[in-house]
This record gives C-alpha cells, structure tokens and sequence, in this order.
C-alpha cells in the first residue's frame, strides 16, 4: 500500500482495539495524517496559495457497518483507556446537535449522508497526531472518518467512481463549517488527504489546483523542526472568526470576490481605499500569497535553503500585521533564529500551537538546546519537538 511503511502502528493498534472493544475484528482500517503548513497562512479563506505537508502521525479508524442505523465512536488514548459517544440515529444528526470531540466524526457522517452514503456505523478511534498543536489532530479524525464511511459504504479513494480526494476534503470542510460550527478553510484537510511522500502540496484555493513539489530537506543538509509550544489560547476561534471577517470585509470594500484578487503591484493603491482597521489585514494577506509563489520557485529550482527568509517574512507578517501569534511562538522563533534557524515561523491558525524552524542539521542539537532553555527561562511549560518529515496522505490500511 503506498506509504504504509511511514503509518507507524496505528492502523494495526485501531484494529486490535477494535477487537478487544467488539469482540471481532473490523471490516477495515482507515488512516489520515496531520499536517504542517510550510507557508501560506491564513490564505485559504481568502482564495489563495498554501503548501502544506502531511506528518509522519496519524488517525486510523477501524470500522464496521451496523444494521440498525446507529452511529456510534469510540476513542482510546494511549492509556488503552476507551471513551464512548452516546450512539446516534445517522438520521437524526443536525448541525451543532453533537458537541466535544464527537462533533467530528457525527459531522462527516451527517455530510455523507446528504452525499448518499448513508450507514450506520461503529468505529474505533486511535491516533498519534499531538493533540491541540495546531497540528490539524482534528482534520485527521475527520478525513479518516470520511474515508472509513465511505469504505464501508464500498466506495474506496482512487477507484474508479469513487469521489475525488478534493471533493472529500469539500465535504469535511462542510461538515467542519457546518456541522461543528468552525469557519475554517481548505488547508487542513486538502493536506491530509491529498499530500504524498516527500512533497509539500502547492494548493490554489481558488482554483483547485495542485502540485507536489518535492521536499527532501535532508538531501539539503536540513531538518525541519516542529515545535509544540503546548499553549492554546481560549481566543483561538473567536481571533479566527475576527480575522476572516475582516479580510471578507475588507474584499467587499475593494470590490474583489476575495483578496487573492489584490496583486502586490496593487496592494499599496488598495491599501488607501481600507479602514485603517482593515490594512494590516489586507497587507498580511497579499505579500503572503506572494511568499508561497516565491517559496514554490525556489523549490522548483531546488534553492531549499534559500526559503528562510520568506518563513521568516511570514511569521513576522503574521505577528505583526495579523496579529495571531502569542507569546509562546514568538519566543519559539526568536530562540530558533538565534541559534542559527535559517528561518522559523509559527504555523497553522496562532494564537498556540506549533512553529517550525529550518535548522542545518549541525545546527538541530543547539537549536534544540536553545529553545528549550528560552521557554525554561520564562517558566513556560517544556515545549514538544520533533523532526517532520513529508508523509503519506489518508488512505485505506488494513
Ligand atoms: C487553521 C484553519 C485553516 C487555515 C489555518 C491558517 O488551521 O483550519 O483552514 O485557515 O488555520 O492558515
């Protein structure tokens, strides 16, 4: 199967907890990746550019159909410990009807049933993506929840007949915005879905457009490194909601259907027509966009070790003009580039989470070291790092 050597356990651990939970084994398994976001942040809303990739940690949800119409989760944390979902008609789930955790999966199930695939099901839940990182944990659950519905419904990705993986993600997006209430973007599932290997996914919104353009940090002598700052902040989704309004307000004032449509030629005449409320917004947005096209160039070009300073732009952008950064992941990047990071930024939505840092790999130990201490120093709480590599999209396991 591709890239099952990069699915770690997971799968194999869903379907044995599958087992001991319902005393046989599931009809199958399903897995969906994290992701981080290299470039392109808060871009998605507005028509634009992302490059995200998918992380070597997953979701796997082993699943079986029921006859009797039921919906019913369960997750187990590693403790092995099982937490349940009260069972629910497919049919009577409604918007905003679940909440916590389970609003996720009853989510895609409600979407796929106005999609026609209707089932009843039973699924067991077990993962590796860090929770609450901003690593898209959630994004997971939800596209390997869709395919394992889908799967049981005899539909499997890349089949003949079966839906593309972009209008998958369509569907997650919908029952996201929705089902559960969240206004966010296309970044996080089209990552879980449509990355592969070794790639970054060059994503146009707007259009749909993708291209995989080749990562190997290591063939660069780079790592990069994701940190976990652990914080997350309780203004998260309102600062969100906030920011999207703005940028919605701010394309109507211009005349535009969304600001991808403000080039960097234009942005400055454009600026003088806004609120000055609305300019940082509209500025974050444009040369954004921007620093993905540049990003991807020099990929192309194979100048992996000249992005650093367009990572560096963003996250200063995003600090400064958006506004969604927070103490933590400025102390992150801050510690990172003085170790010698050719660049850092935080990625994904702000306000906590996750920053990621392009380290030399002489330079992996001391940034490491660094970072570390600059959180001790303020007594913030250890942060979490790790190497990421490009991994596998979802797909089907067992
Ligand atoms: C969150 C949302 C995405 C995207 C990012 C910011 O991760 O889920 O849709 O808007 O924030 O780039």
């Amino acid at each position: 199967m591709p890239g099952a050597a990069t699915r770690g356990g997971v799968p194999a651990r869903a379907a044995n907890e599958f087992t001991r939970l319902h005393g046989h084994g599931p009809t199958g398994v399903w897995s969906a990746p994290g992701r981080v976001n290299l470039i392109g942040e808060h871009t998605d809303y507005n028509d634009g550019f992302v490059l995200p990739f998918a992380l070597p940690y997953r979701i796997a949800v082993a699943a079986q159909a029921r006859s009797d119409g039921l919906f019913a989760v369960t997750t187990v944390g590693d403790d092995g410990r099982p937490q349940r979902a009260e069972p629910v008609p497919v049919g009577a789930l409604e918007p905003r009807g679940v909440t916590g955790w389970a609003a996720y999966p009853s989510g895609v199930s409600w979407v796929l049933r106005h999609q026609g695939f209707t089932s009843g099901a039973d699924l067991v839940v077990v993962g590796d993506v860090p929770a609450g990182a901003g690593l898209s944990s959630s994004h997971a659950l939800q596209c390997a929840t869709a395919l394992a519905l889908l799967g049981l419904a005899g539909t499997e990705m890349d089949q003949p007949g079966a839906p593309s993986r972009a209008e998958v993600a369509a569907w997650v997006q919908r029952s996201e915005n929705d089902f559960v209430g969240v206004p966010t973007g296309l970044l996080d599932q089209t990552a879980s879905l449509c990355c592969v290997e070794a790639c970054v996914l060059f994503l146009d919104v707007r259009s749909g457009e993708m291209e995989q353009v080749p990562f190997d940090a290591a063939a660069a002598g780079f790592d990069v490194l994701v940190i976990d700052t652990r914080a997350r902040h309780s203004h998260g989704e309102s600062g969100y909601r906030e920011r999207r309004a703005g940028c919605e307000r701010a394309a109507e004032l211009l005349g535009v259907p969304a600001l991808r449509d403000v080039e960097p030629p234009g942005l400055d005449e454009a600026l003088t027509r806004l609120p000055e409320k609305l300019r940082p917004l509209v500025r974050h947005v444009v040369t954004e966009n921007d620093r993905v096209r540049s990003t991807v160039g020099l990929l192309r070009d194979g100048r992996l070790a000249e992005i650093g300073e367009l990572l560096n732009a963003s996250h200063d952008s995003l600090r400064d003009d958006y506004r969604v950064s927070c103490l933590e992941l400025d102390v992150a990047v801050d510690a990172a580039r003085s170790a010698g990071a050719v660049g850092a930024r935080m990625t994904g939505g702000g306000f906590g989470g996750s920053a990621i840092a392009l380290v030399r790999q002489d330079d992996r130990r001391i940034v490491g070291d660094k970072v570390h201490a600059a959180f001790a120093e303020r007594s913030l709480p250890a942060p979490g790092l790790f190497t990421a590599v490009p991994a596998a999209g979802a797909g089907r396991d067992i």
